[in-house]
C-alpha cells in the first residue's frame, strides 16, 4: 500500500494545471496503483493526481459501493455532455465539508487506460459528476468555486 498525502484547499497546487502523461513509466504506474490505495483509505469516490502533488493529467475513480469499479482516466478529454443534475458534493481536498452543484447527468469521456490505450465511456448519475469533478482538478478548478450557496460542514 502506498498511501499518499492529500494536499488540502488553500495549497497552491490544488490551483494548477497539470501536464499531459506523454509515457507510461514505472513512476507513473506507481502513483496509479498509490492514487487508488489513497482514494480507498480515505474513503472517497475519486482522486486527481494534483490532489496527492503530482501536476500530471491523472485521475482514479470507484463510484461503488463494494469498491468494486476502479477505473483510471490519463490525458481525458470530455466529448460530450448531457442533460442536468443538482446534488451535494465533496472532496478529499475540502476535507468534511460539502455543497450543492449542478453538473451534466450524463458525460461522454475519452481517455488513455494504465496502459496508455485509448478509451471512450458514457457514464451518467453519480460516475459522470465524479469524472467532471476530478477532470476539473487537473484545470485547478475546486467544486467550491461551483457551490450554489454555502459550501457547510458534513453535521449540517
Ligand atoms: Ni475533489
Amino acid at each position: 500500500m502506498g498511501i499518499r498525502k492529500i494536499r488540502t484547499e488553500g495549497d497552491e497546487i490544488l490551483r494548477k494545471t497539470s501536464k499531459p502523461v506523454t509515457e507510461m513509466t514505472l513512476r507513473t504506474k506507481a502513483l496509479i496503483r498509490d492514487m487508488f490505495d489513497t482514494m480507498y483509505k480515505a474513503d472517497g469516490v475519486g482522486l486527481a493526481a494534483p490532489q496527492v502533488g503530482i501536476l500530471k493529467r491523472i485521475f482514479v475513480i470507484d463510484c461503488t459501493v463494494d469498491r468494486s469499479l476502479p477505473r483510471v482516466f490519463i490525458n481525458p478529454e470530455i466529448l460530450e455532455t448531457e442533460g442536468e443534475q443538482t446534488g451535494s458534493e465533496g472532496c478529499l481536498s475540502v476535507p468534511g465539508k460539502h455543497a450543492t452543484v449542478t453538473r451534466p447527468m450524463k458525460v461522454r469521456v475519452r481517455a488513455l487506460d494504465e496502459n496508455m490505450e485509448e478509451f471512450t465511456l458514457t457514464l451518467e448519475e453519480l460516475e459522470a459528476r465524479c469524472v467532471l469533478h476530478e477532470n476539473d482538478h487537473l484545470d485547478g478548478i475546486l467544486y467550491v468555486d461551483k457551490a450554489e450557496g454555502p459550501v457547510v460542514d458534513n453535521e449540517e
